[in-house]
């Protein structure tokens, strides 16, 4: 799948100029990491740190995309792939199902560190791309593009939509008889985070059924969660969420 040419993403297709960073840029990104890190390390799950290292995010400097798809590539075939900003739909999926995860490269300003309404490069690669070096997740989220592109219905389309939001976007998982973090909404928000570890928010397990009618909340702290056993259950999810979408439309 991987190096296929895209259809509907490619006029949201840019280079990321990496020179054009400023200083306060980078000092901007330090300061984001340096402020995130310390909970990371004690709260999200192994697969996250351990795809951290792999990507090598330096503390220091803002992330270069090519040199994190050269680490990436050889591992799960997935690319970290700069984009102008929010995706449609038909795009979004298109990039996922070829292993390319649409990336922006703006970063925030000094004065929101704590919260931004639309991604940008701290949620996208702090916060998405390490679990993307993660062989089963990988799999997981070219699968959800795939499926996702297929389908035309709006309202079969909300429903996955919440599969991605309860996982990628505020997924957790019980390690250790604990609960930890990967989804890139809770990485990259101390706020979300603390919410999630101070017991702020109902942590239910994971039921793919469940999570398809539990709509989403996007402009306050997450109330309730769902907390995976392995990541073989997201990959098992959206395979079972396929088949009800088959057996629907059949
Ligand atoms: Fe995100």
């Amino acid at each position: 799948m991987t190096g296929r040419s895209l259809v509907a993403a490619e006029p949201y297709l840019v280079t990321q100029e990496y020179q054009n960073y400023t200083a306060e840029q980078q000092s901007v990104w330090s300061e984001l990491v340096r402020r995130r890190l310390p909970q990371v390390r004690e709260h999200a799950c192994r697969e996250f740190l351990e795809g951290y290292e792999i990507i090598g995010l330096s503390n220091e400097l803002l992330p270069n995309l090519r040199e994190i798809t050269g680490r990436l590539k050889p591992r799960t075939g997935w690319s970290t792939t700069a984009v102008s900003g929010f995706l449609p739909g038909d795009a979004f999926f298109e990039m996922l199902a070829a292993r390319m995860f649409p990336t922006t490269t703006w970063l925030r300003s000094r004065d929101s560190l704590a919260y931004i309404p639309e991604p940008d490069i701290f949620h996208d690669v702090f916060g998405h791309v390490p679990m993307h070096a993660h062989p089963v997740f990988a799999d997981f989220l070219q699968h959800y593009g795939s499926v996702c592109s297929q389908i035309q219905d709006a309202k079969e389309l909300e429903r996955l939509g919440r599969l991605f939001w309860y996982t990628v976007e505020f997924g957790l998982v019980r390690q250790d008889g604990e609960i930890k973090v990967y989804g890139s909404g809770v990485i990259s928000s101390h706020g979300e985070c603390s919410n999630v570890i101070g017991g702020g928010c109902e942590v239910r397990p994971f039921s793919l059924n469940e999570v398809l009618d539990t709509p989403v909340k996007v402009d306050e702290l997450q109330k309730v969660l769902f907390a995976i056993e392995s990541f073989d259950q997201v990959y098992e999810a959206i395979q079972e969420a396929e088949k009800q979408i088959r057996q629907v439309s059949e």
